[in-house]
């Protein structure tokens, strides 16, 4: 007997359809961004790979409160679909689309010059923009491709904004990692391409990693500015992350996702939440699960000592160019 002539007896699709029902009951997180009046009127929130996935639904939500909202996407048909699509949901008008390919260093700094000259103040950013899977590749900077996107070019991104969130505070920057940064491990050769071993999400995880470690070090450097830097895990969420992944693999992901994983409407959840919400103001340097919830980080990401050497090397790597 096959699974759909199983799920064709009512008793099997019944307690299947429970199931499901009680794992999605289960998967609401306690902080709900629906139930959250907070309004953006008069803010502004720049979002980083807004055009798909959990980026999009963090630009919607924040469209939604009234801000004014920068998608900053790498491919311009693909930003301006997202435009269209959040406009046309919201109503809100005030949403542009900046062009950023967060791997590549002047296109980091093109960015930021621009973000500098147009906008007068800057109150959320959210670096969201990820990849998982590539291959090994080393940018005209010289960076393993996968470090230079998750972690390098949001790093560089955020310190060249970091005056402009300043002027502006109370300002957030939140950054999305993922609990996969407790199986990634620190080398700081990994940022050159030396010594890594690649393989499913394997460099993914370091990368993860750096994000929590550098995200607590500049909570630190910010301590008394009125902005705050923290990071979150959005849970496992059914989105394209997997695309550079073999063909089996997205298709048992895409299997179990209904079931078991977040829609990229409920990953946005815990990065709102982190943006918004008014018990959150002034927490900085922590790391949120993807309930909502302030959990402890792996180790190696609450070292202090490390996060300063790893802030460091990141600082003189990406001054130079
Ligand atoms: N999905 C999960 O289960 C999961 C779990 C833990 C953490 N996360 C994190 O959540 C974040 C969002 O991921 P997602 O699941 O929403 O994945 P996604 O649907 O693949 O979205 C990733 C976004 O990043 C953009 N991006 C990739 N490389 C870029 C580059 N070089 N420059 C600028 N933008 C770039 C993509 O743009 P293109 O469309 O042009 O490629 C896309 O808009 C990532 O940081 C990811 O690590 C996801």
């Amino acid at each position: 007997m096959c699974l759909l002539d199983l799920l064709r007896q009512p008793a099997w699709a019944i307690l299947s359809l429970l199931l499901a029902m009680v794992v999605r009951l289960q998967r609401r997180p306690r902080w709900d961004p629906q139930a959250c009046r907070v309004k953006l009127n008069g803010k502004t929130a720049i979002v980083t790979g807004a055009n798909s996935g959990i980026g999009m639904y963090i630009a919607m939500d924040f469209a939604r409160r009234g801000a004014r909202v920068i998608l900053a996407c790498r491919n311009e048909s693909l930003g301006m679909a997202a435009l269209k699509e959040i406009t046309k949901t919201t109503g809100n008008t005030d949403i542009h689309l900046r062009l950023v390919d967060l791997s590549c260093m002047d296109s980091v700094s093109n960015f930021a010059t621009r973000i500098l000259e147009e906008e007068k103040a800057l109150h959320i950013l959210v670096n969201n923009a990820g990849v998982s899977g590539l291959p090994r590749q080393i940018t005209k900077d010289g960076f393993e491709v996968s470090f230079a996107t998750n972690h390098l070019g949001p790093f560089l991104l955020t310190n060249l904004l970091l005056d402009l969130m300043k002027r502006s505070a109370p300002a957030r920057i939140v950054t999305l990692s993922s609990v996969n940064h407790k199986k990634g491990q620190v080398d700081f050769s990994h940022f050159r391409g030396e010594n890594l071993v690649y393989g499913m999400d394997k460099v993914y995880n370091h990368t993860k990693l750096h994000n929590i470690i550098c995200t607590n070090e500049l909570a630190r450097r910010l301590q008394g500015t009125g902005v705050t830097a923290n990071s979150v895990h959005p849970g496992i969420v059914k989105t394209g992350v997997l695309r550079h992944y073999p063909f089996w693999i997205r298709y048992c992901f895409n299997l179990l996702a209904f079931f078991f994983f977040k829609t990229a409407e409920e990953g946005a959840c815990s990065t709102i939440y982190c943006a918004v919400a008014e018990e959150l103001e002034g927490v900085t340097g922590k790391y949120f699960d993807s309930d909502c919830s302030l959990v402890l980080p792996a180790p190696l990401a609450r070292d202090a000592a490390l996060a300063v050497k790893d802030f460091e090397i990141c600082e003189r790597l990406t001054s130079k160019l």
